[in-house]
């Protein structure tokens, strides 16, 4: 035991072999004294001070399990884009029940929930948003978002059991299209955000936007100004891979026109 013990005890990080999970991973041991990593899909051997556990978000007995002994979470499993209804049901609608209800039976402090901007994918990109604009999913996938924020909102009211619902942007490598430029969350500065939507010392149910200090805004954080976070990237040092200087949005181009880009036109789908 070191003299001077890391903020959590466990901390829990789901999705851990994703996109997000691995970059995540290699983060998580300076903030807790065991990190868990869980996924269906493989992570590899245990590193120091690390645990795996293989769980379904959609089993019950597993999520209970999974949840014992954690003091904190960041919930970046489950389906990532738009999918059938069922797979989308099963992971991000009754996992993310299971993985409130365990999370409260285990005494868990805080949750870091990894929504998305696809919860308010349906407003045009001609409106600014801030954490009390209405949601406008614009997909299945985007519903169960708002189901998630809505279900932390609730085990925040009933039990105190705190969450930050990061409505994450495009937290890629670099913008791969102009919408990017907008939506663009630079690894570091997601790390950054969960730090601070970690050790925030209240943050009942905060919604706040995974952006970088981008140039074009859709979104305010003035209302998760009690996280504290600061950016230090931009997409701006990307502009020269979009030297194309036709308007964004285009007036001829539908997917342009909202937030949410191309997933207002795709989908549903029912597998
Ligand atoms: N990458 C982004 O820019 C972005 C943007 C908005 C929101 N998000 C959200 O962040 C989170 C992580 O995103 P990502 O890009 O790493 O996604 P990803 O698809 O790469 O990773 C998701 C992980 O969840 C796991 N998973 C899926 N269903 C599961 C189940 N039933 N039980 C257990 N594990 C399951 C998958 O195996 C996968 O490893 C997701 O919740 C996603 O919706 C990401």
């Amino acid at each position: 035991m070191s003299d001077h013990p890391k903020p959590f005890q466990r901390l829990l990080l789901t999705g851990a072999a994703g996109g997000l999970g691995r970059v995540l991973r290699p983060h998580l041991g300076q903030w807790a004294e065991v990190v868990r990593l869980s996924d269906l899909d493989g992570l590899g051997q245990a590193g120091p001070g690390e645990e795996i556990v293989h769980a379904d978000l959609a089993d019950r007995g597993a999520m209970l399990r999974l949840l014992d002994g954690v003091d904190a979470v960041l919930h970046f499993g489950g389906i990532s884009v738009e999918a059938g209804w069922n797979a989308i049901l099963q992971a991000n609608i009754v996992g993310v029940h299971h993985l409130y209800e365990a999370a409260h039976a285990a005494g868990v402090r805080r949750v870091v929930f990894a929504s998305s901007n696809h919860a308010i994918g349906f407003h045009p990109t001609t409106t600014q948003l801030d954490a009390d604009s209405p949601t406008r999913p614009d997909g299945l996938y985007g519903v169960s978002k708002c189901f998630g924020e809505q279900l932390a909102r609730f085990y925040y009211d009933r039990f105190g059991l705190e969450t930050v619902c990061l409505r994450i942007g495009s937290a890629f490598p670099q913008p791969a299209t102009r919408r990017m430029m907008v939506t663009y969350l630079h690894y570091e500065d997601l790390i950054e955000l969960i730090r601070c939507s970690l050790f925030a010392p209240r943050v009942g149910h905060t919604i706040a936007y995974g952006m970088s200090d981008n140039d074009a805004l859709w979104w305010n954080n003035s209302k998760a100004a009690h996280l504290g976070y600061r950016p230090r990237h931009s997409s701006r040092v990307h502009a020269h891979l979009f030297p194309d200087s036709a308007a964004y949005p285009a007036a001829d181009d539908r997917a342009s026109q909202y937030q949410g880009g191309p997933f207002v036109s795709t989908g549903p789908f029912y597998d």
